[in-house]
């Protein structure tokens, strides 16, 4: 596949591999990668520095012109930058974790965000994960997987990527964090967290990330095979 405008979708709940199934797809494909999450949390992160009240309208209305997101692609590696400043690690922080899902919730930040992404994607090769990727940035996405896993299995591999990070946490607080999240992207009134029609589910729970690349890559095969 040479052609320009190849778009992969990666949905579905939290740590269940999306992102690092993503990457390995967008390596091997040569794609670039846009890890979507990272932007609602560096949305998140700005409000969190600036004492912005995520319930004003006009607070929220006003950061969003403020605030400037980047990505580049350095040595193989996405770095994430707001209004200049790379914010990879501090993303990841679980004040950032336990706000994001009500920042992403807010309709001006979709917007915002959702505009961002589809320049973003405009003629290039991409693969991007998210919640709303398949359904509402791109619902003309030649591919679309919806990936899930068992909750319990989920919150695990989180815990052991947050201690190997050296993050102080619990257990329990990935496992409340996680359904927190569930439960709000599933829920909200705005481009909540869904499975589009025509998307295929990749369930984890029992498979390694060799075995979820090559699931996503034959479906690339057989999406790429003549009609
Ligand atoms: O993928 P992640 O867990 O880093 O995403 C962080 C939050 O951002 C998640 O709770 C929901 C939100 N999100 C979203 O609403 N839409 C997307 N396309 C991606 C993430």
């Amino acid at each position: 596949m040479d052609r320009k405008n190849m778009i992969i979708a990666i949905d579905g709940y939290s740590s269940c591999g999306k992102s690092t199934v993503a990457k390995a797809l967008a390596k091997h494909l040569n794609y670039v990668y846009i890890d979507s999450g990272a932007m609602y949390r560096a949305v998140t992160l700005y409000f969190i520095q600036n004492d912005i009240d995520h319930q004003q309208p006009d607070q929220v209305a006003k950061a969003l012109t403020e605030i400037h997101i980047e990505i580049h692609t350095e040595r193989g590696a996405n770095k994430y930058f707001l209004n200049g400043t790379v914010v990879n690690d501090d993303i990841r922080e679980m004040r950032v974790s336990e706000l994001v899902s009500e920042v992403s919730a807010i309709k001006a930040v979709r917007t915002a965000m959702v505009a961002q992404q589809k320049r973003m994607g405009a003629n290039k090769n991409i693969v991007m994960d998210g919640r709303d990727i398949g359904t509402a940035v791109f619902p003309n996405a030649q591919i679309k997987i919806f990936m899930t896993a068992d909750p319990q299995i989920r919150a695990e591999r989180r815990y052991k990527e947050l201690q190997n990070a050296g993050k102080m946490i619990t257990i329990e607080e990935v496992i409340a964090n996680l359904a927190y999240r569930d439960h709000q992207d599933t829920t909200r009134k705005e481009s909540p967290l869904t499975k589009a029609d025509d998307a295929v589910v990749l369930d984890t729970s029992s498979m390694n990330q060799q075995e979820q690349l090559e699931f996503v890559l034959n479906e690339v095969k057989n999406a790429s095979k003549p009609l």
